[in-house]
């Protein structure tokens, strides 16, 4: 078609030396879908799968990604699965599975998308052995445990969404109160991504001034700083409630994490990652401040905590772990 339009370059060779940056997201859901736009209109790929059990509903949202491409550069965007279009990803983005319905934990999808997680993992060592994987479904922490698991693939390249939304929440909502930009605030959200998440107040700082002073007691001088984390914990259930689910914020949180990996930005994220040692936790994925680039999770910060934070981690710990020993893989 169109051959009179064009005339052939007839040296160009068949072999390709630049590799296109390939995605595939699983799951095309609100989650999945807003990681898709983001990751579009931030240029993230050059070529972007979209795999879903709900065949119809996938082509409709791929034909309304793909009609916006003139406004945002090249990108190709197919419906497909990891078997087909999707096979030799460079990064396998995960948000399938069973999502949580207004007064649901986080851990109360657990069995559901274990499940789940079990007949696409088998696909995705099998048709992209080298990609690295974002988890990004809930629970995140136990989910990137099982895709641990399940894959076999080094824990470097497996990695959870984690807690880098919450630490999203926990600098925009501190920095709501001071009047300042959310990316002038440092904070850190470690532990699980839920219930038992751990503020690092010790470590909260503005232009290296803490927030936080460990000779008051927190309870009274720190009272509104406490209500500030009970937002940040809550926040998802306050949105599921309002709007039935999350999506925006989860979607922008994800293509950050893309970005750091696919540009080795070496970038530190509260990425969730297999953890071992770290204040006696072993073998366990969550999330502490890491250093992220194309291999994956590089390094991870030796965060020095106070008594309060490293018990709120170890807890946090041996509550993921608790629901590991349950599950059967
Ligand atoms: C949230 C979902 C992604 O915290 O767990 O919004």
């Amino acid at each position: 078609m169109f051959e009179t339009l064009f005339t052939p370059n007839p040296s160009v060779e068949a072999k390709v030396s630049i590799r296109p940056r390939k995605g595939v997201i699983i799951g095309a859901g609100q989650v999945g879908m807003a990681c898709a736009y983001s990751m579009i209109i931030q240029n993230c790929f050059d070529e972007l799968v979209l795999q879903d059990i709900q065949t119809e509903r996938l082509q409709g949202e791929v034909m309304d990604l793909i009609h916006g491409t003139p406004f945002i550069g090249s990108v190709n965007i197919k419906a497909g699965t990891v078997t087909d279009a999707g096979q030799d990803a460079d990064l396998v983005i995960i948000t399938a599975g069973a999502s949580q319905k207004p007064g649901e934990s986080r851990l109360d999808l657990v069995e559901r998308n274990v499940v789940i997680f079990k007949s696409l993992i088998a696909d995705v060592i099998k048709y992209c052995p080298n990609a690295t994987l974002l988890v990004v479904s809930n629970p995140v922490d136990i989910m990137t445990y099982v895709t641990l698991k399940l894959s076999g693939f080094p824990a470097a390249r497996v990695i959870g969404s984690g807690t880098v939304l919450d630490s999203a929440r926990f600098r925009t909502l501190l920095a709501e109160k001071m009047g300042i930009d959310a990316r002038s605030v440092h904070a850190y959200i470690i532990g699980e991504h839920g219930d038992s998440e751990v503020p690092v107040w010790s470590k909260v700082n503005v232009a290296g001034m803490p927030l936080y002073n460990e000779q008051r007691s927190p309870s009274l001088d720190n009272a509104n700083l406490n209500e500030i984390f009970e937002h940040v914990k809550n926040a998802a259930y306050e949105i599921i409630k309002l709007k039935g689910c999350t999506s925006y914020a989860i979607g922008l949180a994800t293509t950050e994490i893309v970005k750091t990996i696919l540009h080795g930005q070496e970038r530190i994220l509260t990425v969730s990652n297999l953890v071992n040692g770290f204040y006696g936790i072993h073998d366990v994925c969550l999330s502490l401040p890491s250093v992220v680039n194309e291999k994956g999770v590089i390094k991870t910060v030796n965060l020095t905590l106070n008594d309060t934070e490293q018990q709120q981690l170890i807890h946090s710990a041996q509550v993921l772990r608790d629901i590991f020993d349950k599950l059967t893989l």
